[in-house]
């Protein structure tokens, strides 16, 4: 069950290199997975292909044993796996409000619209409906980070690849998301995949680590509870 990421390379269009070597990751049901690299060594690259939003030059991307591509429609509209960008501007539409970026969700998931819910989701990330009806541009990076997490959840899926989710964010605001997320991922039974270069963050969060150097895992490491 869950998401495997199974002996995945990848090379961008016209690039000589590849960014990802035979790289293979699994997240179970439920499980905190971390992903810590430094900057360029693959991270948002690999996020982007387990949230099947990139499609890698070699390999397969696993969701409950089966590829993503097979899932029925009505189970990828709903979008079981949801990706929080690291730069949260392209999450967003720009020239439409926050509240129809919102909306779209509905739309696009086949949910019934609900204002309520919307409204309650972002306010747990502390934007406020005055907030929600100005455009992208309006927000400071870090409230519309907080508003991606929030969107994201609306579709309720079952993983979060989130991509340095609290990279523009300060100490407090960072401590406040990330005490948010851990309890959702615990009500909701989520799992994530979060990318990081906070080694501290990362070992604080995770369940389990892995280590990306120029593309290629290079540790794998199962967490004991007790000692972290
Ligand atoms: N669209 C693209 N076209 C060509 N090369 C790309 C593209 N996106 C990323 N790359 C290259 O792929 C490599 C991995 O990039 P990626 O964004 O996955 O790194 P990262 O680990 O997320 O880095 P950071 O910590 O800075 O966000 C880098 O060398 C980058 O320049
Ligand atoms: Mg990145």
């Amino acid at each position: 069950m869950g998401l495997k990421i199974d002996r995945v390379s990848h090379r961008y269009p016209q690039q000589e290199d590849f960014v990802l070597k035979d790289v293979s990751i699994t997240l179970e049901d439920s499980q905190i997975v971390g992903l810590l690299g430094t900057s360029g060594s693959g991270k948002s690259t690999l996020g982007q292909i387990a949230a099947g939003l990139l499609r890698p030059v070699q390999g397969k991307v696993l969701y409950n044993n089966e590829p993503f591509q097979a899932l029925p429609a009505r189970e990828k509209k709903r979008k079981r796996i949801q990706m929080i960008f690291q730069h949260p501007e392209v999450s967003f539409n720009p020239r439409i409000s926050l509240d129809k970026s919102m909306e779209e969700v509905y739309k696009l998931c086949g949910k019934a619209y609900n204002t309520e819910a919307r409204r309650e989701m972002a306010g747990q990330f502390g934007i406020y409906p005055e907030q929600l009806k100005r455009v992208p541009a309006q927000l400071s990076g870090g409230e519309l980070q907080r508003l991606a997490i929030a969107r994201a959840l609306l579709p309720e899926p079952d993983i979060l690849i989130l991509d340095e989710p609290t990279s523009m964010l300060d100490v407090i605001s960072q401590a406040q998301v990330m005490r948010m997320l851990l309890a959702l991922q615990k009500k909701r039974k989520l799992s994530y995949l979060f990318i990081t270069h906070d080694v501290a963050l990362c070992r604080y969060v995770s369940d389990k680590i892995y280590t990306i150097e120029e593309g290629v895992i290079v540790e794998d490491k199962q967490l004991n509870p007790a000692v972290v």
